[in-house]
């Protein structure tokens, strides 16, 4: 379990500002959501704690490594950085079968061949795709690919998970059986999550802390109660209504 700090990072692309300056605190094991309309920026926000896109300025802490640094100029790329990713596509590699996109991080983690079977067959078991390894990705069907993309961010045990609406593309069946297997893992598994949404439903049944985002600002970050019982800005009482 590691703790997240976003230092005052920014996002700019050409002249627009997507992310004004921005800080923010993610506890060692908590699960935080990161909720907000679409278009106000979660994905980058997300992309940026992964090493996926740079910030335009700021620092990002994984723990107790500094994984960006503008000023210093220094980059972890994401492999380095121990954590997971679930994406908002479920980014799949079509060539390979399931227990091969699954067995990917670890391969890359140059886990011992002996090793490879047996937490391919444990992550498999975890998202309830047991006997499915030697499929394809295009012979399942969206709510299992979305489960193999969550089974290879968690088969390596990585200290953070990062889910990028990993249940937006399901139908509602799925989607409510989904959200209560990420909420067993949540107890299951010592991880600090962080969890793009833009449902609120989902953010209020899985997160201890929910920050609401609007146009790349932090408008409130606190407890569902908190949010309900004293929203703090105008769109924070208009937007949240769970
Ligand atoms: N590479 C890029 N170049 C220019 N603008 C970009 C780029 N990537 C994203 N944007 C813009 O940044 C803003 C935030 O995009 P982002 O994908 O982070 O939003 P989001 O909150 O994840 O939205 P959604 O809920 O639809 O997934 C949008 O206005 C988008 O058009
Ligand atoms: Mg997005």
């Amino acid at each position: 379990m590691s703790s997240v700090t976003l230092d005052s990072i920014s996002k700019i692309y050409g002249e627009q500002t997507i992310i004004p300056p921005l800080s923010l605190e993610i506890k060692p094991g908590e699960f935080l959501s990161l909720l907000g309309p679409s278009g106000c920026g979660k994905t980058t926000l997300i992309r940026m704690i992964a090493g996926l896109e740079l910030p335009t300025q700021g620092k990002v802490i994984i723990g107790d490594q500094t994984v960006f640094d503008s000023t210093s100029q220094h980059f972890v790329p994401p492999e380095k950085r121990n954590l997971g990713m679930v994406f908002q596509s479920y980014a799949l590699w079509p060539h390979l079968n399931v227990f091969e996109n699954i067995a990917f991080p670890l391969r890359c983690r140059k886990v011992p061949q002996s090793d490879i079977e047996g937490k391919v067959e444990s992550a498999l078991e975890e998202v309830q795709l047991h006997g499915l390894g030697k499929r394809k990705p295009n012979e399942l069907s969206g709510g299992q690919q979305q489960r193999v993309a969550l089974a290879r961010a968690l088969v390596a045990r990585p200290k953070v998970l990062l889910l990028d609406e990993p249940l937006s593309n399901l139908d509602t069946n799925l989607r409510e059986e989904m959200c209560e297997q990420i909420g067993k893992l949540k107890a299951q598994f010592p991880m600090t999550m962080i969890y793009v949404t833009h449902d609120q439903n989902e953010a209020v049944r899985l997160s201890d802390r929910i920050a609401i985002l609007n146009k790349g600002k932090i408008e409130q970050l606190g407890t569902v109660q908190e949010l309900r019982n004293s929203p703090k800005t105008e769109f924070v009482r208009g937007f949240f209504r769970v």
